[in-house]
């Protein structure tokens, strides 16, 4: 089946088995494998990309039915310099070890910043409570988000 969407501010058209869904979608036939996928169940957020503003689990959607939309991979929004501040933040903490949920975890700390630019730690690890993390503990992601937020909202002053 023909899907058209933009992706990352491009237009693109390729086909897609009816049932492949999004995150198979971008990475097969685009090529864009910072999408990662875990559970493929809707669980663990390894596979979190942006469809129409608001982040979504790319492995429950499917690739025919986004079509039409506009998707954000984090190739996109890393490419923007929208998150360039959150990831030198996760580095610097060490928020990552293998690096496999980091992507979804980038997409899912934006959206929480976007909608909250000062949250406190619990509103932090409530917000992050659907991405999964086999390495790290959580403790340093959610230092590097906390240090993001006072960053930013210092830098807003
Ligand atoms: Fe989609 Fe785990 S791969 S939520
Ligand atoms: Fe390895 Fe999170 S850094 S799963």
């Amino acid at each position: 089946m023909e899907v058209a969407l933009t992706v990352n501010g491009e237009a693109v058209t390729a086909q897609a088995p009816p049932r492949q869904h999004l995150a198979d979608f971008l990475r097969e036939q685009l090529g864009l494998t910072g999408t990662h996928i875990g559970c493929e169940h809707g669980v663990c957020g390894a596979c979190t990309v942006r469809l129409d503003g608001d982040i979504v689990r790319g492995c429950l959607v499917l690739a025919v039915q986004a079509s039409g939309g506009v998707v954000e991979t984090i190739e996109g929004v890393s490419d923007t310099g929208e998150i360039a501040d959150l990831q030198a933040a996760f580095e610097a903490r060490n928020a990552l070890q293998c690096g496999y949920c980091t992507p979804g975890m980038l997409l899912t700390a934006q959206e929480l910043l976007a909608a909250n630019p000062r949250p406190d730690r619990d509103a932090i690890r409530d917000h992050m409570s659907g991405n999964y993390c086999r390495c790290t503990g959580y403790h340093a992601i959610v230092d590097a988000v906390d240090a993001t937020a006072r960053q930013r909202s210092e830098g807003a002053r």
